[in-house]
């Protein structure tokens, strides 16, 4: 007869989420008791699961299977009621936020490492998100923080966890097993918000789309939704059979890694509409036909627009972005008479907002868009509102945006990556720039004057939390901004993003390269921060 065990363990330093859960490498995660702690520093950080209704599903990547197991074996020797698990443990992000939501459950763990690559020498990654389908606040993930601290033992249950590539229910011990098809749930909640007859009748009527899953979670739900319910050709949805090591990629829908989309999209014979998707399905890329569609710039036009979607038809009540994204949409906001609000950089700090319903848009610089239908971003979900948008105006995408830039202005813009930098060399840059932020403010660096320097902080205007040193920002004097800041989701050394935004009215001027638009920001932040000294790097690694 299967039972409880009570494994004694010891604290694992470094079991710290960061913008997104716990992110490790692949190896760190499956040398136990390292998964065993955290989820047991999971379950104890929100007070217990005894009587829960968990759901748990992950991207697919290498290790995700057998972590589920060890999750519902842990789950029932906590004493959790359920858990509901999508069906050879795969759920997206957004469906695993929808399933939380609409099932009414007290929470979930989503395994993924999202954007990360995978694999066995590559990243895990494990998060938990709240009863209202969102990830964890800042209270919570540090109450999880301190339990991995002093966690003394874990709990699971001896027996096998039961076969999860089967749809229905199995007992584990007390704890009902509940597999579920990971698909029919999310396409219901996208088919309730978009317009699919008028969708399904513009691809009836020529318009080509291309969906590149990059091998990821994304490639089910798009054949689901995009081939089988909207009609589109057979063969529009690429790379679409999920692979535990994203076929070798690296699954982050931007110019560089989704170069195969950018290709096909800037060719003579491109279809009308690209997009793409990341490994846990929460990102996406927009490309129109030799057209690339920047993540602030589709904010700010997904917001100006959405209106045209039944499920947003009655207007927006505010939108968000994070710190780092443009101010394309405030823009927007400004001339809709909406709030604009501006939160640290993660998901988690748009919970709130969204839960209050004071924002129904949110997005992020780094290829994140989403609304109050779940409380994750959602790749497909903004595909599916751009598509909406272009069948209803009829219009092609490099035509919408410029539209769109010829009422708004266009806010140039750029995020410049510096990948496995030396910490102590980032951290130091981070805090001598922090030092030197008084002194700024005046100051002429090649053709630009900074106006103002800070480092960014949050107060959250529904519970009152405070976010403190969430990025450095300096503001010059003709409307130009850069903020450096260091991203809280590598595994390995730093990552200095730097982000540069400069904002053009003049017709004239508005179909620049965006790298020539923003050269003089580019020279000026390098001046003021010795980034490419301190770096030793020519350059950023990553562009986007
Ligand atoms: C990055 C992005 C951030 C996003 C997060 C999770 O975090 O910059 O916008 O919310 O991934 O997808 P970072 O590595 O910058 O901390
Ligand atoms: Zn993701």
């Amino acid at each position: 007869m299967s039972q409880i065990q009570i494994i004694p363990t010891q604290p694992i330093a470094g079991q710290k989420p960061g913008t997104s859960g716990l992110r490790k490498k692949t190896s760190v995660f499956m040398e136990p008791p390292y998964l065993e702690n955290y989820v047991q520093a999971i379950f104890e950080g929100i007070g217990g699961v005894a009587g829960q209704t968990l759901v748990v599903g992950g991207d697919g990547r290498y290790f995700n299977d057998s972590a589920v197991a060890v999750i519902l074996r842990m789950a029932a020797a906590n004493g959790a009621a359920r858990c509901i698990v999508g069906q050879g443990g795969l759920l997206s992000t957004p469906a695993a936020s929808h399933l939380i939501r609409k099932r009414g459950a007290d929470g979930g763990l989503i395994l993924s490492a999202s954007h990360n690559p995978g694999g066995p020498e590559a990243d895990f990654g494990l998060k938990y998100n709240g009863p209202n389908g969102g990830p964890a606040t800042e209270a919570v993930t540090d109450r999880i923080f301190a339990r991995t601290l002093d966690i003394t033992e874990y709990h699971i249950w001896e027996g096998d966890a039961p076969d999860i590539g089967l749809i229905g229910e199995a007992h584990l011990g007390a704890m009902v097993v509940e597999v579920i098809d990971p698909i029919t749930d999310y396409a219901d909640l996208m088919e309730s918000l978009f317009d699919f007859a008028a969708i399904r009748a513009h691809l009836k009527g020529g318009f080509r789309l291309r969906f590149d899953a990059m091998h990821a979670i994304t490639g089910p739900y798009a054949h689901e939704i995009l081939e089988n319910r909207l009609g589109a050709a057979p063969g529009s949805v690429v790379n679409g059979t999920p692979s535990p090591d994203f076929g070798g990629g690296h699954p982050d829908p931007n110019p560089i890694w989704a170069h195969e989309l950018m290709t096909a999209m800037y060719a003579p014979d491109a279809p009308d509409f690209g997009a793409a998707s990341d490994g846990d399905g929460d990102r996406n890329m927009i490309v129109g036909r030799n057209c690339y569609v920047s993540p602030s710039d589709s904010l700010a036009v997904l917001a100006d627009l959405a209106h045209l979607a039944p499920g947003y038809a009655d207007g927006l009540a505010g939108v968000a972005r994070s710190m780092p994204t443009s101010a394309a949409v405030d823009r927007v906001a400004a001339a809709k008479g909406i709030d604009c609000f501006e939160t640290p950089t993660g998901w988690k700090f748009f919970g709130n907002l969204l839960d209050a319903g004071r924002a129904t848009l949110c997005g992020e610089e780094s290829a994140g868009t989403g609304s109050n239908h779940v409380r994750e971003k959602d790749g497909l979900w903004a595909v599916l509102l751009w598509l909406n948008i272009l069948a209803s105006t009829g219009k092609g995408v490099s035509e919408l945006m410029a539209d769109h830039w010829a009422r708004y202005g266009r806010n140039y813009y750029s995020r410049h990556d510096y990948e496995e930098v030396d910490s102590e060399a980032a951290n130091a840059l981070i805090a001598d720039l922090r030092a030197e932020l008084p002194a700024l403010p005046g100051k002429v660096f090649g053709a630009l004057t900074v106006e103002r320097a800070d480092e960014f902080s949050y107060d959250d205007p529904v519970d009152g939390s405070h976010a403190a040193g969430q990025g450095i920002r300096v503001y010059f004097t003709n409307g130009a901004r850069a903020v450096l800041r260091l991203s809280g989701t590598g595994t390995a050394g730093a990552t200095l993003r730097v982000y540069l935004e400069a904002l053009e009215t003049d017709p004239a001027a508005l179909h620049q390269d965006p790298q020539t638009a923003l050269a003089d920001v580019i020279t000026a932040i390098d001046a003021i921060a010795g980034i490419a000294a301190r770096t030793g790097r020519t350059g950023p690694d990553v562009i986007t």
